[in-house]
């Protein structure tokens, strides 16, 4: 069955779903550039994340036209799903879009895509083709994008890397555009803004020492025996790195990471937890820090372009190019290993400044120009 689709136009407009932080992030431009070329389009929020959203909202000044406000404490994967699907049918039955664009892997990306496909509404995914191969890590990412690869009619992917992944499972070239990253855009435009700023202006704390070790993490799959690792090998960082060494970590709101954070860390030396940031100050603060230690997608690529040495605490990595540059290191979860790395680039001059050089695999700024394009030409070949 596939029924004529309508094209793009005032009455069928561009429906651009957003769920939790990173999507937020990666959107914001590609929204800018839908209002820039005046293409008829609504912001739709799920709601999957609420405080971690609204200042990065606000930080692209943008409002929502409708927020379905989902988010439960500590929601289950099946709950959230749920609600996801009939909530965002909803919003399709009443808005009549012409596509659905969605970024990344969230649950909100996957159930979004899959309503959109029982009403044979055109899917656009931003950031498609990242795969590890490894089914459930990260958990339950790499199954939201590997559905997103059969459900998406239009696939924006990220790198060449993520084109050979999508045409592996395949997806027809036709259906594939190679645009870069959009988080690149939204990083270039905000470190702009910050860069010369004090860090007081962002209610950063002042660096006392030398040396900024700036950690995320909040993946599903390190919950428990990953954070055990990852948590320990950062207290040995910030006992046995030296005088210079602070490590701030502000803390993702999930609260089994909180509990485990404060249980590990809240005492340690030389380590402190805050809130999460807006992205304004996040993005200051990376321009401070020494070495990112992360488990997250979009601060990898982040750190990569801005040439920030890193160190990815998971077991996978579906961003090699980051690897493959040299300015990230993949080092898994285990205390041990985690100390041994930050400890090797506090100490190691050289491998430091070999690791610090800035990459362009991600993105040259610029993709989010590309999406809009490329989903422009598809409407008018009438891919989805
Ligand atoms: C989700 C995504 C993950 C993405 C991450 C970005 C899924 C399955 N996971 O993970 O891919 O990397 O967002 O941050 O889609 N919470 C709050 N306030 C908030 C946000 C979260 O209190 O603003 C708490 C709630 O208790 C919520 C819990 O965190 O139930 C988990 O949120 P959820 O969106 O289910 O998963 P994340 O771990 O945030
Ligand atoms: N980020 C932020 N404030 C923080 C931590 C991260 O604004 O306190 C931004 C970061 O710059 C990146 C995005 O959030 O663009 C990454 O989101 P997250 O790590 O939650 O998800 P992932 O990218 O792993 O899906």
């Amino acid at each position: 069955m596939k029924p004529s689709r309508p094209s793009i136009s005032p009455r069928h407009p561009v429906a651009v779903f957003v769920g939790t932080r990173p999507e937020v992030i990666k959107l914001a431009p590609v929204v800018r550039e839908l209002a820039a070329r005046g293409v008829p389009h609504r912001l739709l929020s799920t709601g999957q994340h609420r405080e971690l959203i609204d200042p990065i909202l606000a930080a692209f000044s943008l409002t929502p036209d409708h927020d379905l406000k989902l988010m439960r404490p500590e929601q289950s994967l099946a709950g959230l799903s749920a609600a996801l699907l009939q909530g965002v049918d909803a919003l399709l039955h009443q808005l009549q879009p012409s596509w659905v664009v969605v970024q990344g892997d969230t649950t909100t990306v996957a159930m979004a895509a899959l309503a959109a496909f029982y009403r044979q509404i055109a899917v656009a995914h931003v950031e498609a083709g990242l795969r590890t191969r490894v089914r459930d890590d990260p958990f339950p990412e790499e199954m939201n994008r590997t559905l997103l690869g059969d459900l998406a009619d239009l696939h924006l992917a990220p790198t060449p890397a993520a084109c050979r992944n999508l045409a592996r499972q395949g997806v027809a070239a036709n259906r594939i555009e190679l645009v870069g990253n959009t988080v690149i855009d939204a990083l270039h435009s905000m470190v702009e803004l910050v860069r010369d700023r004090p860090l007081a202006d962002f209610g950063l704390p002042e660096l006392h020492r030398g040396r900024l070790v700036l950690v995320t993490g909040h993946r599903r799959e390190n919950l428990g025996e990953g954070f055990d690792g990852i948590f320990r090998g950062l207290g040995r960082v910030a006992r046995e790195g030296g005088e210079e060494v602070e490590v701030i970590y502000p803390v993702h709101l999930n609260p089994k990471v909180r509990r485990q954070a404060r249980a590990l860390l809240g005492d340690a030396p030389n380590v402190r937890l805050i809130e999460p940031l807006d992205y304004p100050a996040f993005v200051r603060l990376m321009t401070a820090a020494h070495i990112i230690v992360t488990d997250s997608g979009g601060v990898q690529e982040e750190a990569a372009a801005l040439g920030i040495p890193t160190l990815v605490t998971r077991r996978t990595s579906e961003r090699q190019e980051a690897m493959a540059a040299g300015v990230a290191e993949l080092v898994g979860v285990e205390e041990e290993a985690v100390a041994a790395a930050v400890l090797r680039l506090l100490r190691d001059e050289q491998l430091y400044r070999r690791r610090a050089v800035a990459s362009d695999a991600f993105g040259d700024g610029k993709s989010s120009a590309r999406v809009v394009a490329a989903l422009l030409n598809a409407d008018r070949n009438s891919v989805g």
